[in-house]
């Protein structure tokens, strides 16, 4: 992959718009749940900085889950395929589960998710909340019943978002132009 400097990154949504919006989305999600206790899922690693922000402003009970997934490896692009490099759950039964996604591209490792907890648990909800929505890449059928902000087709990175590992430390969500891209 190409290197790609800090200076190469454009601000797409700045810190103090990201802070608002999460408020916003978990205050919602506090009056739909309605104090009932929740089981919030984040999924690494992309996740680890809107999950966090987001908990803080949940008001309900809840437990945490952290589990990773991956399916761009050293890439821009998906696999299509979704490596479940640590699944381990508890039981989910009887649970409202929240899944928390950084950003929904294809919707494959969403999809995937969704599948393997309808498989393997009778929740009593399961919900999905995302940070990003880009619905232009989407291939699969699925679609957060949440999410903060809707983006066009670019690779961003920043607020938990990486290039080859690169830039989550960022408090805004950026990107880089195509050609600085490979
Ligand atoms: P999907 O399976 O194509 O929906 O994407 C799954 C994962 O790919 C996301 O959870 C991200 O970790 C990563 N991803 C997708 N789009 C981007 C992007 O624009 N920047 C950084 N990572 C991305």
């Amino acid at each position: 992959m190409k290197d790609v400097n800090l200076s190469d990154i454009n601000v797409l949504i700045s810190e103090s718009d990201i802070n608002e919006r999460v408020k916003q989305i978990a205050n919602i999600l506090n009056s739909d749940y309605n104090g009932e206790e929740v089981c919030a899922i984040c999924v690494l690693k992309g996740s680890v900085m809107f999950f966090t922000d987001l908990v803080r402003n949940l008001n309900m009970p809840l437990t945490m889950e952290f589990i990773r997934l991956s399916s761009y490896g050293h890439s821009t692009s998906s696999s299509g395929m979704v490596n479940a490099v640590d699944i381990k759950l508890p039981d989910l039964t009887g649970k409202n589960v929240l899944i928390v996604e950084d950003i929904v591209d294809t919707g494959i490792t969403a999809k995937f998710l969704l599948d393997y907890i309808a498989m393997n648990f009778k929740t009593k909800s399961t919900k999905f909340v995302a940070l990003l929505d880009k619905k232009i890449a989407r291939c699969a059928d699925v679609h957060p019943d949440y999410y903060c902000f809707e983006i066009d087709d670019k690779f961003v990175v920043g607020y938990g978002l990486d290039y080859d590992g690169h830039f989550r430390n960022l408090k805004f969500i950026g990107y880089a132009d195509k050609s600085i891209l490979q």
